[in-house]
């Protein structure tokens, strides 16, 4: 496979958005927000742009990943700065061909050059356990407010974070859209269908499902 993993220019801006939305059209939610997100993060403070990927396969673009800024928060109120990626996608006719991991160990190995010790994301750990990732309770880490999701996922490196006390852990606000603003948005492409698809309500188990603490 002719691979090529690189950043996007300015004028592929469109092309990454018509990409995202196709994967991620109707798979959580009826249509879909992160077309809309790509198109904002990379205007937004906390987005890094020397960790933004796409991949390109036969000179067409056929994946992308994403990372933001966040971090984690102990009780002290002291903050450890973190990354955090998504949306990661690949185009739905190019998906299990290794494109998705590829993004993901590029950019992880970048991540660790840059000195950071964790990436933290919210999402599916079936697609991320197999890249070291492990549930946040396991290391002390829950959400803001101390959710512990099973969907957030922690991959630690450089010597990781420590395991004295509990962090709670906040990602950009970049991630908080606004309803209309996608609708709007959305115009821009052609007309597709919102519907209802049983993976929605997989995805909302994950978010809503607690992780126990390993004995
Ligand atoms: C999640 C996503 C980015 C993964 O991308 P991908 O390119 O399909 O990922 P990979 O090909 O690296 O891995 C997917 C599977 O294909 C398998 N695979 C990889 N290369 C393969 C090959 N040559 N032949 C057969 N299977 C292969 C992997 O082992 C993996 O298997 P698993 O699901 O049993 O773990 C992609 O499915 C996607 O865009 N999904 C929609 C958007 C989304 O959900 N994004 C994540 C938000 S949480």
């Amino acid at each position: 496979m002719n691979l090529e993993i690189r950043h996007e220019t300015e004028d592929e801006h469109f092309i990454v958005e018509q990409l995202t939305r196709e994967a991620f059209w109707n798979l959580y939610v009826p249509g879909c927000d992160e077309h809309y997100l790509v198109h904002r993060m990379r205007s937004h403070q906390d987005y890094v742009p020397e960790l933004s990927f796409i991949a390109v396969k036969n000179g067409n673009i056929v994946g992308s990943i994403m990372y933001t800024r966040s971090f984690i928060e102990n009780e002290e109120k002291e903050r450890i700065r973190t990354l955090s990626f998504g949306p990661v996608c690949v185009h739905p006719d190019h998906q299990r061909q290794g494109i998705g991991s590829a993004l993901i160990e590029h950019t992880r190995k970048i991540a660790e050059g840059m000195g950071f010790p964790a990436i933290i994301i919210l999402g599916d750990p079936h697609n991320y356990c197999k890249h070291g990732f492990r549930n946040g309770v396991d290391l002390n880490i829950s959400m803001y407010g101390g959710m512990q999701p099973l969907g957030l996922l922690v991959l630690e490196m450089n010597g990781g974070i420590g395991r004295n006390g509990k962090y709670e852990y906040k990602g950009s606000e970049v991630y908080a859209l606004d309803p209309e603003e996608v609708m709007e948005f959305d115009r821009r492409f052609p007309f597709r269908e919102k519907r209802h698809h049983y993976s929605q309500d997989l995805f909302s188990m994950i978010l809503r499902s607690r992780v126990e603490k390993s004995m």
